[in-house]
């Protein structure tokens, strides 16, 4: 199978979880973006979705459906049961490195306002331990020196991801060089850099679901 069937063949497994009539969280991303073309080609219909980017949004209003903004959502009274999103590195505790898309920010944030975290992802994003894939960081423009100093202090090895402007109007460092073995620790200690937006360990709001896609099928981890 190809890298990109693999990514289809685990956007597919998320569909039953999809719950119709109801609000729905999408992510960013390319298996995202199969996601979003096969919800469309399905035609599962939600009361309306909220994307975690501009990106996701557009392609989502491309296929007909409708985008709320997540104060729309929230002024509604509405729950929104899932949230669908990919991610970069998955450890065996269901915690994340995602923003790789950059859109890590408000990733977090519909990922905090939904009830259930659907990630799914292709087997080579599964690690033991997080910290292969640079993690990236969002940072207010004028911070980056700072946060930069402050990142390489703490053993990592930050470098600014060129051209790249976030939907937030921010900048992204990629940290490499950590070895993340108390994922949710740290991602406090990151939270704690004046500076810093976001940064994209999801540990403290994990997935509670994780559809992982291989040759071999699609495994559902817990
Ligand atoms: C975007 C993300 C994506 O979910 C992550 O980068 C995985 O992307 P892809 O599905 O293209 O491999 O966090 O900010």
């Amino acid at each position: 199978m190809t890298a990109d069937e693999l990514k289809i063949a685990v956007a597919r497994a998320a569909l039953p979880h999809v719950v119709p009539g109801e609000l729905l969280g999408v992510g960013t991303g390319s298996t995202a973006n199969h996601f979003i073309d096969l919800l469309a080609a399905e035609k599962i219909a939600v009361a309306g979705a909220i994307a975690s980017s501009e990106a996701s949004a557009a392609r989502l209003r491309s296929h007909g459906i409708p985008v709320l903004s997540l104060d729309e959502a929230i002024a509604s009274g509405r729950r929104i049961p899932v949230y669908v999103d990919g991610a970069d590195e998955i450890d065996p505790g269901l915690n994340l490195i995602k923003g790789g898309g950059g859109a890590l920010t408000r990733e977090k944030i519909v990922a905090a306002a939904s009830d259930c975290f659907v990630c799914i992802a292709d087997h080579s994003k599964c690690v033991e331990v997080l910290g292969r894939f640079p993690l990236p960081i969002e940072v207010i423009p004028m911070a980056l020196g700072l946060v930069s100093r402050e990142l390489t202090r703490m053993g990592g090895i930050p470098k600014l991801r060129e051209g790249f402007v976030t939907d937030n109007g921010n900048l992204i460092l990629d940290v490499a060089g950590l070895k993340i073995t108390d994922p949710a620790a740290f991602e406090t200690e990151l939270d704690h850099l004046t500076g810093t937006v976001t940064n994209g360990l999801f540990a403290r709001r994990r997935a509670d679901v994780a559809l992982v896609s291989s040759p071999d099928g699609v495994r559902t981890l817990h």
